[in-house]
């Protein structure tokens, strides 16, 4: 890594935070604490409901009720435009723009949604693809990089608003097994440089290596949470046993 930004992560608390589609309510009663600065991963069963807890987080997902606190004030305050500029998002495809080079999709943010002059925005392009390892590649389209660059070029698209929160769903899923390391990498340097971070992922590995807080989820609620240890080691739920032992 060529320099080493510190990040300023802010604090997350969800408060019986309820989504639902229509008439089902796929989340309930969701509360966590994040602190700043720490890690979270979200495991569980398919259908349990992780992706929806981030898009309820950025409000991508209106929540039915609860609320998200980010830095200790509710996110129902912010427009939800401008709390996207707050809280960074890392899905399992990329959608890179085709047709713009590494450095411009990383520049189009700052640029066209931020309001920097272009030649800053431009800088600070460059800045965070060498972050990410990708000085070499600015100049490449999306076709012309690997899975695994792609994905660390939206990761450096992401920190290029200087996010307060960083929430990643399954980031590395789509990538090919050689691949995956070099991401999980940067996303714990992510973490030791103080980004407060969400990471719902079936990487056990990183959930156990990484983590101050591990999530399990089943059903739309959280089963149980508490610290690698805990819940690798000595998990306490019949249905946190079986997911382990399918996973593990
Ligand atoms: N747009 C939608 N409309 C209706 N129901 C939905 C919608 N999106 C998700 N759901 C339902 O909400 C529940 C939770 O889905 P979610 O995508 O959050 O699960 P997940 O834990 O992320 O699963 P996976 O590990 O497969 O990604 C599921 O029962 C799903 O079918
Ligand atoms: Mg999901």
């Amino acid at each position: 890594m060529t320099t080493s930004t510190a990040f300023h992560g802010a604090s997350l608390e969800l408060r019986n935070l309820t989504l639902a589609y229509g008439p089902i309510e796929v989340l309930r009663n969701v509360s966590l604490s994040i602190e700043p600065g720490t890690t979270t991963c979200i495991i569980g069963p398919s259908g349990s409901g992780k992706s929806t807890l981030l898009r309820g987080i950025n409000r991508l997902h209106e929540p039915k009720n609860g609320d998200v606190l980010l830095a200790g004030r509710s996110v129902l305050k912010d427009k939800p435009d401008a709390l996207r500029l707050r809280i960074g998002m890392v899905f399992q495809h990329f959608n890179l723009f085709p047709d713009h080079s590494a450095l411009e999709n990383v520049a189009l943010a700052p640029w066209k949604v931020k309001g920097r002059p272009k030649a800053e925005a431009m800088e600070i392009a460059r800045q965070r693809l060498a972050e990410v390892g990708l000085a070499q590649r600015a100049d490449h389209r999306p076709r012309d990089l690997s899975g695994g660059q792609q994905q660390r070029v939206a990761i450096a698209r992401a920190l290029a608003m200087e996010p307060e929160v960083m929430l990643f769903d399954e980031a590395t899923s789509a990538l090919d097994p050689e691949l995956v390391k070099g991401v999980l990498t940067l996303m714990a340097e992510l973490c030791q440089r103080g980004m407060t971070m969400v990471v719902v992922t079936h990487e056990m590995g990183f959930a156990r290596r990484v983590a101050d807080q591990v999530v399990f989820m089943d059903e739309g609620e959280i089963v149980e949470a508490g610290t690698p240890e805990q819940i690798f080691e000595r998990p306490q739920s019949a249905r946190l046993q079986r997911f382990l032992s399918e996973v593990l």
